[in-house]
């Protein structure tokens, strides 16, 4: 859980150049939907290379607390002993799911369709995100829910006895809405069908194949139409958890903005519904390169090499991109921040509804770092300084929200003067390891106000 303990206050100061090789923790989607899927099946699935971040290990907790025997083997190996859809048990106390929207949007959907109450809450800030955008669909399988005004945590979910089949056309752009309808599916008879206009991460799909239920996509004029068959007796996996993509974002993004840097940062997934940074990165003249691409587990993988680029252009980044770098616009913001000429970022709304309002806490900081950032509320553009522009010289708000914090770090990289946040301690959520593995490429973060 995060936000409940003493805030760190963190500073990041210009730095000579960062060199060497990151090794990012493992993906955060994949390593929840591990969790929640080995807890589904009948008899044990085995995890190696868990990301054991603040978020994830909520969501092991909330899984032995719905009755699964989820166990740490030490060094990033899990076991999880798997009840079957639905057996889940009432768990006895509240779930806590700290910061994390994906936990507990998932675990809502999974438990939804087993007829078992659950509580759940979270730190300030998940107490403070949208639940109806899943309690709505949950409703239709016949799951009840009382809440907070605006749909809010602290919610108790009253899972649907007689579950009936859904079909759903998820009204926004989000894996999370998406993957909660087909948790839910997973223990209500017939078939579930879930339509998305966009298409958004699909790691619940992927992996619910790998899990033997039987699931197909088709893309219509509708969009991705994806037919989930009800009531299968899923089968334990040995599942590697790939890098994250959106942890590797920071010590690339950084490279690119740090002078002299060679960044290589192995085995990232670039999985489509995730590489868009990447692709906006590049288009903006990164010299960030794909070294041995191969496929693994069924996704593209490469080493990424991130090189310094004193010569990055802003760029319009299409809509349609959205929802493949979701998480990475904040650190982008910091990259066009060091461009020449505007980034212009459209269709990202969702982005005001994330940890924190992510347009809000990175235009404040930014302004105040001497960027012009403009926004409304579906858009936001950045007037780029061009290298070594950049002023600095802030205490930024993390506003509980680790992506926010560490881009403020890396903005402190490259700007003349530090850069701080009031509260890195969220960090801990998804990248625990953020501050030495940035420490061991050279970069300067100390736990203090400049
Ligand atoms: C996630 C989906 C995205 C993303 C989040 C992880 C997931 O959220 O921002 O960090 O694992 O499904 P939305 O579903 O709200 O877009």
């Amino acid at each position: 859980m995060s936000g409940h303990g003493t805030p760190i206050p963190m500073t990041s100061r210009k730095c000579g150049p960062l060199k060497g090789v990151a090794d990012v923790p493992g993906d955060k989607s994949i390593s929840h939907r591990s969790l929640i899927l080995g807890a589904m099946a009948v008899g044990e699935t085995r995890i190696t290379g868990l990301l054991e971040g603040e978020d994830v290990l909520d969501t092991a907790s909330a899984m032995r607390a719905f009755g699964a025997e989820v166990t740490d083997h030490g060094g990033g190996s899990w076991s999880v002993q798997g009840v079957g859809v639905g057996g889940f048990a009432e768990p006895e106390q509240v779930i806590d799911c700290g910061n994390s929207g994906t936990g507990v949007r998932l675990i809502m959907g999974s438990m939804a369709t087993t007829g078992i109450t659950a509580t759940f809450t979270g730190d300030a800030s998940l107490n403070g995100r949208p639940m109806g955008r899943v309690t709505d669909p949950l409703a239709l399988f016949g799951a009840q829910s009382y809440g907070r005004a605006g749909g809010r945590l602290p919610m108790t979910i009253v899972g649907a006895v007689d579950p009936v089949p859904v079909r759903y056309v998820v009204p926004v752009p989000s894996a999370q809405v998406k993957s909660a309808v087909l948790l839910a599916g997973l223990n209500a008879p017939g078939q579930t069908v879930v339509i998305e206009k966009e298409a958004t991460r699909d790691h619940t799909e992927r992996m619910l194949a790998g899990f033997g239920a039987e699931i197909s996509v088709e893309e219509t004029g509708e969009g991705r139409v994806i037919t989930l068959t009800g009531q299968p007796e899923l089968k334990p996996q040995d599942i590697t958890v790939p890098r994250d993509p959106s942890s590797a974002a920071f010590p690339v993004c950084a490279a690119l903005i740090t002078e002299g840097s060679d960044v290589l940062v192995p085995n990232i997934g670039l999985n489509p519904t995730r590489a868009g940074l990447f692709t906006t990165l590049r288009e903006m003249g990164a010299d960030l390169t794909y070294e041995n691409e191969r496929t693994e587990g069924g996704e593209p993988v490469a080493d990424l090499r991130a090189r310094f680029s004193p010569d990055l252009k802003g760029i319009d980044v299409p809509p349609a991109r959205a929802a493949s770098m979701i998480d990475e616009y904040p650190v982008l913001s910091v990259v066009a921040a060091f461009a020449s000429g505007q980034t212009i970022m459209t269709g990202v709304k969702e982005l005001r509804v994330k940890e924190s309002d992510r347009i809000d806490a990175m235009a404040k900081g930014l302004r105040a770092a001497g960027v012009t950032v403009d926004e409304g509320d579906d858009w936001w553009t950045v007037t780029g300084l061009g290298h070594g522009n950049v002023k600095g010289g802030i205490t930024a708000a993390s506003e509980l929200d680790h992506r926010i914090a560490m881009s403020f770090m890396v903005l402190g990289m490259a700007t003349q003067k530090p850069v701080s946040v009031d509260d890195g301690s969220p960090i801990a959520t998804s990248f625990p390891i953020f501050e030495p593995l940035m420490a061991s490429l050279g970069a300067q973060i100390v736990r203090a106000n400049h």
